[in-house]
């Protein structure tokens, strides 16, 4: 069964055609980055409009490229699956609308996918052993969540950030460090070279599997402004180790509690964080430890991308979850 998919909840335009949820057939992504980095932050009205110039194009490569064509009204695609939750609700439009009118079009069935289970389903694609259930932590720019994932398609809600996602921590501590958006990554690299024990950052005692980074964001910035009222000069490469150590020690202590508290021997990790290398270290010791086994998905299916829409799509149209043309975007 192949599933086209298209993805516009932010600032990535995907669109991808997979197989049984498990194969790429292919993933084409349009990052519209650096569109955005002049202003340290996506743009919303401008983000929209990078979606519709390239959303056409987009998907008539990826048809191509799986051998599919709307001449023949994707006669070997058997649904449209579509990112129609959470994201920017102007950018989520129009992948809305677009799916609506080739469904209309075509005359297939449109599968709704909310873009938090799509970056779990992106697990699936790399590890193809991978079924429910297992404990999974989903941290990006927009969310960091745990979740108890109990079958494909149902997500228990176990904890969630009472304040910054993870990814919102990182890009505003980079911005403040002064390196450009999006900044996980730069934070990231700058860690490997940086003395962690420079400087000094709070944790936060959140009980249970929520999570907090307002705090620790702020300290950095009140680390920035000492050392601008002193005259001295902050070390990027240490504050970024030290935040980097600290957030992902957060991340991880909280994923292994969950896991360990329902009895869960099989963790994972998504969404555009789950990329950091840090963390990615750190778990796979941890997961050693607990003899746990860990899932991560491979770099290129960490940030958004329509394959994990796909993925996902796919699982939801085998549970009957289909919509007509009254499905809506929800911001
Ligand atoms: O999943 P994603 O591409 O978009 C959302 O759904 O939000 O995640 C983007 C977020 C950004 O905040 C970005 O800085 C962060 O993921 N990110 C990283 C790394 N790569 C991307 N954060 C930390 N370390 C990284 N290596
Ligand atoms: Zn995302």
């Amino acid at each position: 069964m192949k599933i086209l998919a298209i993805e516009s909840s932010c600032d990535e335009t995907g669109v991808s055609v997979v197989k049984d949820g498990r194969e790429i057939i292919s993933n084409l992504v349009i990052s519209q980055v650096a569109k955005h980095a002049e202003y340290g932050g996506v743009v919303p009205e401008l983000a929209s409009r990078c979606h519709m110039e390239c959303i056409c194009t987009l998907t008539e490569q990826a048809l191509t490229k799986a051998g599919e064509s709307f001449a023949d009204k994707l006669s070997g695609i058997d649904a449209i699956a579509v990112t129609n939750t959470p994201g920017l609700v102007g950018s989520l439009l129009v992948g809305v609308n677009y799916v609506k009118g080739i469904a209309l079009a075509t005359n297939k069935p449109i599968v709704p996918v909310n873009h938090i289970n799509g970056h779990i389903a992106a697990l699936y694609l790399t590890h193809r052993e991978l079924t429910p259930p297992f404990i999974c932590l989903v941290a990006s720019g927009g969310h960091s969540h745990i979740y108890e994932v109990e079958s494909y398609t149902r997500l228990r809600l176990l904890g969630r950030t009472l304040d910054d996602a993870a990814g919102e921590a990182y890009d505003k501590v980079a911005r403040t460090l002064g390196y450009p958006y999006p900044g996980g990554i730069h934070i990231d690299n700058a860690a490997k070279s940086g003395n962690e024990s420079h400087y000094k950052l709070p944790v936060p005692r959140i009980p249970g599997y929520d999570f907090s980074f307002s705090g620790i964001k702020t300290a950095v910035i009140n680390l920035k402004h000492n050392a601008v009222q002193r005259e001295e000069t902050l070390v990027a490469e240490d504050v970024a180790a030290v935040f980097q150590r600290t957030v992902t020690g957060i991340l991880a202590d909280k994923l292994i509690l969950a896991a360990r508290e329902t009895g869960h021997k099989t963790i994972a990790v998504s969404g555009g964080v789950s990329a950091n290398s840090g963390l990615r270290k750190l778990l796979s010791e941890r997961a050693k430890n607990e003899g746990m086994s860990l899932y991560l998905p491979e770099l290129s299916l960490c940030g958004d991308n329509a394959a994990m829409i796909a993925a996902q799509g796919y699982y939801e149209y085998i549970n009957g979850n289909t919509v007509g043309m009254e499905l809506n975007a929800l911001a």
